[in-house]
């Protein structure tokens, strides 16, 4: 398929380049990336152009993985990541340290949730969120968005190990508001 943009006054995302590289390994080399996410650790130059070069335009190209890179301005630094998952219609996220807090990626998932569940993209109508139990700038994230805390359990994507930890998880679906639901647990 075809890459899409998207943009609002606040970010700009549209598809990781060759020249992020350096700034996506430098990021991933945070001790929370090991901890919460599910990417290579250690994590290489190699990993980083692996993931820009071949993952992500593989993803965009059968429609199953879109992955946008978030950044301030067009033509700016990568800042942090946001993938949607097409088949299991969940999404996924992280920032770069230095540039966290700033409400870059709540805009950003509001961005992308916008235009899976305003488009009707692959059909989907409820977009489905998940992280490790504790992860609560991640809960954070997602709350603001308006998503719904829809419980705790083992998470659905394998980490790297093969394990599945306990997770929580939220919904977020076409026909609901975006206003801070009540009943999460961080
Ligand atoms: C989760 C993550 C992407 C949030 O990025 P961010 O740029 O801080 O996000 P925003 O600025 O849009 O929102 C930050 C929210 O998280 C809260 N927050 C940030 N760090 C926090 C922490 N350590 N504990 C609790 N809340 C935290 C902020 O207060 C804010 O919420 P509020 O508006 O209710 O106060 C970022 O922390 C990150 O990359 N973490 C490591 C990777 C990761 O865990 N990814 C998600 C996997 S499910």
């Amino acid at each position: 398929m075809d890459r899409v943009a998207l943009e609002s006054h606040r970010v700009v995302l549209d598809p990781p380049l060759s020249t992020d590289v350096d700034d996506i390994t430098r990021y991933c080399q945070d001790p929370l990336f090991e901890r919460f996410l599910t990417v290579p650790w250690p994590y290489s130059r190699a990993d980083a152009e692996y993931f820009v070069n071949d993952h992500i335009p593989t993803g965009w190209t059968t429609g199953d993985e879109l992955t946008w890179a978030i950044r301030a301005e067009r033509g700016g630094p990568l800042l942090g990541v946001i993938g949607l998952r097409v088949p299991t219609s969940d999404v996924g996220f992280w920032m770069g340290a230095e540039h966290r807090g700033r409400g870059h990626m709540s805009e950003a998932l509001r961005l992308v949730a916008d235009w899976t569940l305003g488009t009707g993209f692959a059909g989907i109508r409820e977009i489905g969120w998940e992280c490790i139990v504790g992860n609560a700038a991640s809960a954070s994230v997602a709350r603001r968005c308006g998503f719904r805390f829809t419980g705790e359990g083992p998470s659905r994507i394998a980490h790297r190990d093969g394990s599945h930890p306990a997770s929580w998880r939220g919904a977020l679906r076409d026909t609901d508001d975006r206003a801070p639901k009540p009943g999460w647990p961080a």
